[in-house]
C-alpha cells in the first residue's frame, strides 16, 4: 500500500488523487454496503466535476473481472479488491490508475496499489461505505449530507451487533447525520429488528438475540404477553402500531417486563437494548425509516442482481426504483424463508466442530448466507454452519458461505481466517469477516474442504460451548 503513514493521511491521498482524475469507474459489491458506498463515492465525485460510471460484481473472482472495463478510465474499487489485489494485477491494472476503499484483509502483492483501508488502523466496526464517506467529505467537507448512506451502509454489514450500535469512527459519522438533521439516534432502543414496519408482537417473535422464552419464535405467545402489559398496541384506525409509533412511557413499561422476563429466566439483560438510527424524513411505517431496514431493501435489490434500484434509492428516488425494490424485498423475504425450511427440513450433517449443509443448484449464491444464518438461531448455534451451493454458470465451481455468532467470535472463531485457508489450501478464494465468510472452490474439493474447515475450527475452539438453548 502506498504511503503508510496513517488512516486520515491515506484519506487525503485517495481524495486527492481521485480529484485530480476526469473520468472514475467504481467498481463495487452488490450488498448494502457495497450499494451505499458507490451512492457516497459517486455523488461526491459528481459533485466534484468527475464524470463517474459504476459497475457492481457480487465478488471480485477471474469471472467478474471481464466486468471491469479496459478503457482509459481510473478505477476505484470499492467494498472490494483489498483482498484481490493480485487479481488486479492479472487484469494488467497499473498502479496509477486504480484506488481502493475497503475494510477487508489486504493481501499482499507486488504492485503497490493506493489504497485507504480502516483495518490496519484498527478500525475493525467500520464498514467500506463508512470509509467511502470519509473519502467524500475529505474531497469537500459539504459532503456531510452522505453521512446517513454510510450510516446505512455500516448497519448493512453488520458494524453495530456486537457492541448493540455503531462504535468509534462510525458512530461519529453517524452523529454527523444527526447533526445535519437527516438521523434520529435513540439509545437504549429495543434490540429488534423491523421497528418501522412490524406489529410489535411479530417483531418480537423473530427476535433471537437475545432469546426470550416464551416469545421468541411464539408470536401468540409475544402478543399474550404485550396484552397482559394493558398498553395500546393499536392505532385510532385499528392498525397494528409499529415499535418506532408507540409512546416513550408504553415503550419503557414493555422493555422493563421484557427485562423482567429474561431475568426470571436466568438470562442477562445486556443485548435486550441497542441504539437505533431512525430517518424522521421518511414516510412512516415503510423500510425507509430506519438503518436496518433500508439495508435490508438494498440488500434485496442487490443479492437479486439489482444493485442500481438500490443506488437509486440512496440518491433520493422515492417513484419507481422505491417500487421496484418493495417488491424484490417482499420476493427476498419469502425466498429466504422458503430456504429456510428447506435447511431445516433437509437437515444439517454435523462434524464436531462445524454444522453443514448442501443445497444443490436451488437458491441463488448471493442469499444463501443469509438463509443459513437465520437457519443457525434454530439450530445448535455453537457451531458454526457452513452451507453449499453449486454455481448454474460454472458448473466446477462451489459457493460456500459460513456462518456464526457472536458469542463464538468471543470464543476465538474466526470464519475469515478460515475461509481464506480452506479455500486457498483447494486452489480457491474466500474471505469476509470473523463471523461471516464466504468462498468459491473447485467443486471435486468440497468434502476436503469441509473436512479441514472443521479441523481449523477445532483449532480455533478447541471446546465449543453449547449454545444458549
Ligand atoms: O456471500 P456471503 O454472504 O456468504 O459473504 C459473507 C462475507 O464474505 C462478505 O463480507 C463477503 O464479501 C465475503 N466473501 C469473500 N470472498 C468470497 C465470498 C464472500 O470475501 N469468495
Amino acid at each position: 500500500m502506498t504511503t503508510v503513514m496513517g488512516f486520515p493521511e491515506d484519506i487525503r491521498a485517495v481524495a486527492a488523487e481521485l480529484l485530480a482524475q476526469d473520468s472514475v469507474t467504481i467498481v463495487s459489491h452488490i450488498d448494502a454496503d457495497g450499494i451505499t458506498g458507490e451512492a457516497i463515492l459517486a455523488q461526491a465525485l459528481s459533485r466534484a466535476g468527475v464524470t463517474v460510471q459504476s459497475v457492481f460484481v457480487r465478488q471480485l473472482e477471474p469471472l467478474t473481472m471481464r466486468q471491469v472495463p479496459k478503457d482509459e478510465t481510473f478505477k476505484l474499487f470499492c467494498d472490494l479488491g483489498a483482498g484481490q489485489q493480485n487479481l488486479l494485477a492479472e487484469h494488467g491494472l497499473s498502479e496509477d490508475e486504480v484506488a481502493i476503499i475497503d475494510h477487508h484483509v489486504s493481501q499482499p502483492c507486488g504492485r503497490d496499489y493506493l489504497q485507504v483501508n480502516c483495518l490496519p488502523y484498527g478500525h475493525t466496526k467500520l464498514s467500506a461505505a463508512g470509509v467511502a464517506y470519509l473519502v467524500a467529505r475529505a474531497i469537500d467537507s459539504g459532503n456531510t449530507d452522505l453521512a446517513r448512506i454510510a450510516v446505512i451502509g455500516n448497519i448493512g454489514d453488520m458494524m453495530a451487533r456486537e457492541d448493540c450500535g455503531l462504535v468509534g469512527i462510525a458512530r461519529d459519522i453517524a452523529q454527523e447525520g444527526a447533526e445535519h438533521g437527516a438521523i434520529e439516534i435513540r439509545q437504549r432502543d429495543l434490540n429488534c429488528y423491523g421497528i418501522s414496519t412490524r406489529p410489535l408482537h411479530l417483531c418480537l417473535s423473530y427476535t433471537d438475540d437475545p432469546f426470550i422464552p416464551g416469545i421468541s419464535t411464539n408470536a401468540a405467545g409475544a402478543l399474550r404477553f404485550l396484552e397482559k402489559l394493558e398498553v395500546p398496541l393499536k392505532d385510532s384506525a385499528r392498525r397494528w402500531l409499529v415499535w418506532e409509533e408507540i409512546p416513550p412511557e408504553d415503550r419503557r413499561a414493555i422493555t422493563s417486563a421484557l427485562a423482567q422476563q429474561l431475568l426470571a429466566n436466568g438470562q442477562g439483560i445486556s443485548r435486550l437494548f441497542s441504539e437505533s438510527y431512525l430517518f424522521p424524513g421518511e414516510p412512516e411505517r415503510t423500510p425507509l425509516r430506519n438503518a436496518q431496514e433500508f439495508a435490508t431493501l438494498l440488500n434485496a435489490c442487490g443479492r437479486w442482481s439489482r444493485p442500481r434500484v438500490g443506488g437509486s434509492i440512496c440518491r433520493g428516488d422515492r417513484g419507481s426504483a422505491y417500487r421496484e425494490a418493495e417488491h424484490m424485498l417482499t420476493n427476498h423475504r419469502a425466498i429466504i424463508r422458503e430456504l429456510l425450511q428447506f435447511i431445516l427440513d433437509s437437515g444439517v450433517t454435523e462434524l464436531s466442530h462445524l454444522q453443514y449443509i448442501h443445497v444443490g443448484n436451488r437458491y441463488p449464491d448471493t442469499i444463501v448466507g443469509i438463509g443459513a444464518g437465520m437457519a443457525l438461531s434454530k439450530l445448535a448455534m455453537h457451531k458454526p454452519i457452513l452451507i453449499m451451493v453449486a454455481q448454474p454458470e460454472d458448473p466446477e465451481l462451489t459457493k460456500v458461505s459460513l456462518r456464526t455468532t457472536n458469542r463464538m467470535v468471543e470464543q476465538g472463531v474466526d470464519l475469515q481466517q478460515v475461509a481464506t485457508e480452506a479455500s486457498a489450501k483447494f486452489g480457491g478464494a474466500g474471505g469476509g469477516h470473523r463471523i461471516a465468510a464466504g468462498a468459491f472452490i473447485p467443486r471435486g474439493a468440497e468434502q476436503e474442504f469441509v473436512f479441514h474447515v472443521n479441523e481449523l475450527l477445532a483449532g480455533q475452539c478447541p471446546c465449543p460451548g453449547t449454545g444458549h438453548r
